[in-house]
C-alpha cells in the first residue's frame, strides 16, 4: 500500500493551480442521469471518488469517455436504477444517483450508506424529502427502495441544511410535477454550481446560494457542456500549508469568494492574503498567532478544514478553541497529531489546542480524507520525517496532492 513521507521544515514557496472541485463533480456527473443525450464535462479532478461515481454510472449502463480532464457521459438508455452495496461502501456520495434515477426512471434501490470514521451521517433526512415528493420508500435488506410513477411538487423542509440532501432532492424535483419549494437547504458553492448545471439543461430552478430553493418541474432535460468550479478544500489546504511553513504561495484556477471564512483567519492568524482576480497569494507570518474555529454551514468556517487549521494552531502561540459543529466525531487526526507532539484535549465537539514550539515527525495514519491532509500538513512543519500510511484516503479527494506540494519544494515522496 501507497505511503508517503515527508521530511518537514521546508518553506512552501512557488505557485500551484487548483484543480476541480470533487463535491462539485460528483452531483454534477450524476445529473448525466437526467437526460439522454451526451454531456461534457471540463475540469473534472482526477481522483477516486470520482473514479467511483464514474463506475457506478457505468454500471447502470451510461457510456462514460475520460479524456484528461473532461468527461463525457451519455445516459441514453439505462439497464440497471440500483447503486449496489459496493459501491456505495467505496463512496458514500454514491447516494446522490437517488433523486436522479427516481427522476428518470420512477425507481432506484440504493445500498444505504452506513456511518463513516466521521460520524452516524444518517440519510433520513434524503429520504423524507424523496417521500414528500411523493415516492414510496422502503428500507429492505440493507437497500433504499424507491419508486413513484412521476414525483410531485410539495414544500420540504430540511431540520438542518444537508449538502447532498439538497442536491438529492434538486435533482428529484427537477423533474417533477408542478413546484417544489425547498426550505433550510444547504448554501455551499457547490450547491450553487450544480443549480447553474440543472438550469442550462433546462430547468426552472431559483434561489440556490440562498437558504430557499425553488424549482418548477419541467418535462424533460437537455445535455450540457459544463465546467466543474475550482476546490475550495483544496484551495484552503495550500493557504494553510503555506501560512504553517512560514512560506509565500500564490494559489491559480481559485475562486477566493468561495474561501471568505477561511481568509478571514488566515489573516487573523498573521498571513498576508492578497487577492487578484482567481489568484491567491499567502504569505506566512514569522509567528502563528492563535485563533478560535467553530465550524459551520456555509458561508460559515467549513468542517473540511478544520483538521487543516488544528495543524496550524498545534504550532501557533497560545491557546485555541475548536467547536465541531457539523460531524459528532472529527477529531480521529488529534491523537495522530499528539503523535508529533502536538498538545491537544478534545472534551465532546471541543478542542483545545495550545500551542507548541515544534513538532517531531513520526509513523502516523488517518481514517478519513480532510484528517490525512491535516498529517501531512503536519509532516511540512515538523522535524524530521513523518511517513502517512492509508494514503487511498487522500487519493479520494486530493488530484496529485504530493506533486503539487513538491513543486512548492517540500520535501515529500511517495513510496
Ligand atoms: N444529516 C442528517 N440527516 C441527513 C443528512 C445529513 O442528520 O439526512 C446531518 C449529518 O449527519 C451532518 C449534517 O447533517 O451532521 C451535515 O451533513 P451533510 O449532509 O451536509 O453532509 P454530506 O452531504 O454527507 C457533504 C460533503 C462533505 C462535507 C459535508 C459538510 C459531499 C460529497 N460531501 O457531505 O465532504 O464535509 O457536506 O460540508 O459533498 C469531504 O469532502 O471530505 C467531505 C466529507
Amino acid at each position: 500500500m501507497d505511503k508517503i513521507i515527508v521530511e518537514g521544515g521546508r518553506a512552501l514557496k512557488g505557485e500551484v493551480a487548483i484543480s476541480g472541485a470533487k463535491n462539485a463533480a460528483l452531483p454534477i456527473l450524476t445529473t448525466s442521469l437526467l437526460t439522454e443525450g451526451r454531456n461534457t464535462y471540463h475540469n473534472v479532478p482526477n481522483l477516486k471518488d470520482v473514479e467511483s461515481i464514474k463506475e457506478l454510472l457505468a454500471y447502470l449502463c451510461a457510456d462514460v469517455d475520460t479524456e484528461g480532464s473532461t468527461v463525457h457521459i451519455k445516459a441514453a438508455g439505462l439497464c440497471k436504477s440500483e447503486a449496489p452495496y459496493d459501491l456505495v461502501r467505496k463512496m458514500r456520495a454514491s447516494i446522490l444517483v437517488l433523486g436522479p434515477l427516481l427522476a428518470r426512471v420512477g425507481k432506484a434501490r440504493v445500498s444505504l450508506p452506513g456511518g463513516c470514521a466521521i460520524g452516524a451521517r444518517p440519510i433520513n433526512l434524503h429520504l423524507k424529502g424523496l417521500a414528500k415528493l411523493g415516492a414510496s420508500i422502503t428500507l429492505e435488506h440493507g437497500y433504499v427502495e424507491a419508486s413513484a410513477d412521476r414525483l410531485v411538487g410539495d414544500d420540504i423542509y430540511f431540520d438542518m441544511p444537508t449538502v447532498t440532501g439538497t442536491e438529492n432532492l434538486m435533482m428529484a424535483a427537477v423533474l417533477a410535477k408542478g413546484t417544489t419549494v425547498l426550505r433550510n437547504v444547504a448554501r455551499e458553492p457547490e450547491i450553487i454550481a450544480l443549480a447553474d448545471v440543472l438550469s442550462r439543461m433546462g430547468a426552472d430552478i431559483e434561489g440556490a446560494g440562498s437558504s430557499v430553493i425553488t424549482i418548477n418541474g419541467v418535462a424533460g432535460l437537455n445535455p450540457v457542456e459544463v465546467t466543474v468550479i475550482p476546490d475550495r478544500i483544496e484551495a484552503g489546504t495550500f493557504m494553510a500549508a503555506a501560512a504553517l511553513t512560514r512560506g509565500d504561495v500564490t494559489l491559480h484556477q481559485c475562486e477566493p469568494e468561495h474561501l471568505r471564512a477561511v481568509i478571514d483567519k488566515l489573516a487573523q492568524v498573521g498571513a498576508e492574503v492578497t487577492i487578484h482576480g482567481r489568484s491567491v497569494r499567502v504569505k506566512g507570518p514569522e509567528e502563528i498567532a492563535s485563533v478560535d474555529i467553530k465550524t459551520l454551514p456555509y458561508p460559515g468556517f467549513p468542517t473540511d478544514m478544520q483538521a487543516q487549521f488544528m495543524v496550524l494552531m498545534s504550532v501557533a502561540r497560545g491557546l485555541s478553541l475548536f467547536t465541531e459543529t457539523i460531524f459528532e466525531n472529527r477529531y480521529i487526526h488529534v491523537s495522530e497529531l499528539r503523535r508529533l507532539g502536538a498538545d491537544i484535549t478534545v472534551s465532546g465537539n471541543s478542542a483545545m489546542v495550545k500551542g507548541v514550539p515544534r513538532l517531531s515527525g513520526a509513523p502516523v495514519m488517518a481514517t478519513d480524507l480532510r484528517a490525512s491532509a491535516s498529517l501531512i500538513l503536519a509532516g511540512l512543519v515538523a522535524e524530521g520525517t513523518t511517513v502517512i500510511n492509508r494514503v487511498y484516503h487522500l487519493d479520494r479527494g486530493y488530484e496529485a496532492i504530493e506533486k503539487k506540494m513538491a513543486g512548492l519544494g517540500a520535501a515529500i515522496r511517495r513510496e
